[in-house]
């Protein structure tokens, strides 16, 4: 079968990485060869970046060097990752993805969306995902959950409620706005029963 590209996406504290996981796990199970990564991340270079973005007061960088950072970081992650193994014919499982552009430095810093679109068309070749998945989750309770892992990759954390409200919204009405590729997820739900609708989705 051809390799396949599933992005999860969602606020802080949603529980997507876990799920990603999840559905890794699942398809080596079914005899699948998968590539679980995340952005920012995924390369030695891009997690180079990602430290950059994750730590640091939630000042540091304005919003377009945000943009361009994250997009660095793609650059390379697609280029020696992700479009290597789906060429390969695997899947590849990335815990964020385009959408988290289009939401933390789109939503949540005013960048408009048809900037972002067009600078991701041009650093990836226009790649998107095959199917995102989307955990909503109200932004309270999933701030409560992620401040409670205390990572040290807090930066952007530290930003303003309001700010991960914008966010929240985004994904809201993410899937709403693009249903041929995004399908969006109840993060409040058993891990269990998620990884099995989630499990469904992707068979169909
Ligand atoms: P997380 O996936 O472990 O939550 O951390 C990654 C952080 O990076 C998260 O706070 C969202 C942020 N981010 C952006 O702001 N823009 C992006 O394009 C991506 C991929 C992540």
């Amino acid at each position: 079968m051809a390799g396949r590209f599933i992005s999860f996406e969602g606020g802080e504290g949603s529980g997507k990485s876990t799920q990603a996981r999840l559905l890794a796990d699942r398809l080596r199970s079914a005899g699948q060869g998968v590539v679980l990564t995340r952005e920012p991340g995924g390369t030695e270079g891009a997690e180079a970046v990602r430290a950059l973005l994750v730590t640091g007061d939630p000042d540091r960088w304005t919003p377009w060097a945000e943009a361009c950072l994250v997009n660095a970081a793609r650059a390379d992650h697609v280029a020696r990752v992700i479009r290597p193994a789906l060429e390969r014919g695997e899947w590849v499982i990335c815990d964020r993805f385009v959408d988290s552009t289009r939401a933390y430095q789109g939503a949540g810093k005013g960048i408009a969306d048809a900037d972002l679109c067009a600078l991701h068309a041009h650093v990836t070749g226009n790649l998107w995902p095959d199917l995102t998945i989307v955990m909503t989750i109200d932004s309270d309770a999933g701030l409560h959950r992620a401040r409670a892992r205390n990572d040290g990759e807090g930066r952007f954390e530290a930003h303003k409620d309001s700010f991960h409200s914008r966010i929240a919204v985004f994904f809201a009405g993410l899937a709403a706005n693009e249903p041929q590729r995004c399908r969006a997820f109840d993060g409040r739900l058993p891990i269990a029963d998620l990884a099995d609708q989630i499990w469904s989705a992707v068979q169909a």
